[in-house]
């Protein structure tokens, strides 16, 4: 087999530090893979004066995987050309040229950080991990949007549409991930307001009688976001929407403490894959060696053991996190669970220290 390629787009923000941390970590574990660098948000268009330019695209048409780092800048500047719509154009787009519709969060819980969570602990002693599948390609993020007036007043619609296609494709993949995970699934929607929502529930439902081993259960949405808090041990396998599985998603991080510890893995129909934090760019933290560069490691392992089938590369990573929060170190955003202080690049030294 030829040299597998990954196209590495940093981004903006904290996006290229925790990059160039994480690329110390591929090149120890899988030094055959090689990373392409490319260019997407204000930081390509800066030079192409667009956030996802043709060359981005050539590059990631000729690889085997992609890994994302964050796009987006500091408020004050929104109204910059370079940061003006921004995350639509680059991430939103970038996720439908690839046409990976659905999305997988896992929120996991770090024995050694337990203290960080909000939550009691004997809440999360029972629950290892929460993995929340989004879809990602329908909902109102791409569904008719306009502004206009009427009567002299201001008016905004943003439509949310599914098509039975759409869903059946999505509850296949989750029937099959909560079957290979124990077989618990619950599917969060809205069927008590939306239409949307009601085709959601009923596609489901019919799905299920080809997954016999599955359990299926269906939760409101409000009533979800309030029993991840509560009860999270009774979560294995979340399937939803894409607007409330971006909501659900940001909740959950709740559960291991912080959003900088969120990776996920994006995949379209022939299984390509696209792999980013679910963290934002940060730009208050960037320069500063002080950015949590897990979730960009975790993604990188996501990567490695769904795209590259490198099962051992990627549980070298992910164990070797494991040791270095168990040995006590911590970035800042991890400190309120004690331990002792290191920076990015202190955080990736220990880390790759602990790799097999
Ligand atoms: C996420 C982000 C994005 C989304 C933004 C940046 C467009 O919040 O990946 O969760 O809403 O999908
Ligand atoms: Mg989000």
């Amino acid at each position: 087999m030829s040299r597998p390629r990954i196209a590495v787009l940093p981004g903006d923000g904290i996006g290229p530090e925790v990059m160039q941390q994480t690329l110390r970590l591929l090149a120890a574990v899988a030094p055959d893979v090689e990373p392409i660098m490319g260019l997407i948000g204000g930081a390509a268009y800066v030079k192409h004066q667009a956030h996802f330019p043709a060359a981005t695209r050539d590059l990631i048409d000729d690889s085997d995987a992609v890994l994302f780092g964050s796009v987006g800048g500091p408020i004050e500047q929104a109204h910059l050309p370079q940061w003006r719509g921004c995350e639509v154009n680059s991430i939103l787009a970038l996720r439908q040229h690839l046409g990976v519709f659905i999305n997988h969060r896992p929120a996991r819980i770090f024995p050694a950080l337990r203290a960080l969570s909000p939550l009691k602990n004997e809440r999360l002693e029972a629950c290892g991990e929460v993995l929340i599948l989004r879809e990602l390609l329908g909902d109102v993020y791409f569904g008719k949007k306009r502004t206009f007036k009427e009567n002299g007043c201001m008016i905004a619609e943003d439509v949310a549409t599914y098509t039975e296609h759409q869903i059946t494709q999505m509850a296949h993949q989750a029937f099959q991930t909560a079957a290979a995970r124990g077989g618990q699934l619950c599917s969060v929607d809205k069927a008590n307001v939306l239409d949307t929502s009601r085709l959601w529930r009923q596609v489901f439902t019919a799905v299920a009688t080809d997954y016999p081993t599955v359990q299926l259960q269906h939760m409101l949405v409000d009533n979800c976001a309030m029993q991840l808090i509560l009860n999270p041990a009774q979560f294995s396998v979340i399937a939803t929407s894409n607007l409330f599985g971006d909501i659900l998603s940001d909740a959950a991080s709740a559960l291991p403490g912080s959003l900088g510890m969120m990776p996920s893995a994006s995949f379209n129909a022939t299984g390509f894959g696209l792999y980013e934090p679910a963290g934002g760019s940060a730009p208050e933290l960037t320069g500063k060696d002080v950015a949590n560069p897990m979730a960009q490691m975790l993604s990188l392992a996501m990567l490695l053991r769904h795209s590259l089938d490198r099962p051992a590369a990627a549980a070298a990573i992910e164990q070797a996190i494991e040791a270095t929060l168990d040995q006590g170190h911590r970035t800042p955003d991890l400190m309120a669970a004690g331990g002792q202080p290191v920076g990015t690049t202190g955080f990736t030294d220990q880390v790759l220290r602990h790799l097999p």
